[in-house]
């Protein structure tokens, strides 16, 4: 799904910089240039960011438990 309409930034092209090494809002709007326009994006964005870092972290912590 398109999640930054005014860029055309889909949410699998968010998830693949995340998976990449972007951790802040900041590198997803130097990638992306989202929320550059009229910031509508952001909120959306930053959710998904969020989650994808949390999924990251836990993955991390069960190798470490493995
Ligand atoms: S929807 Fe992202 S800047 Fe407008």
């Amino acid at each position: 799904m398109y999640v930054c309409l005014c860029n055309g930034v889909t949410d699998k092209e968010i998830k693949a910089s995340i998976k990449e090494g972007a951790t802040t809002m900041r590198a997803l709007y130097k990638e992306h240039n989202i929320g550059s326009q009229c910031g509508k994006c952001c909120q959306c964005a930053k959710s998904i960011l969020n989650d994808e870092l949390i999924q990251i972290a836990e993955a991390q912590v069960q190798i470490q438990v493995a």
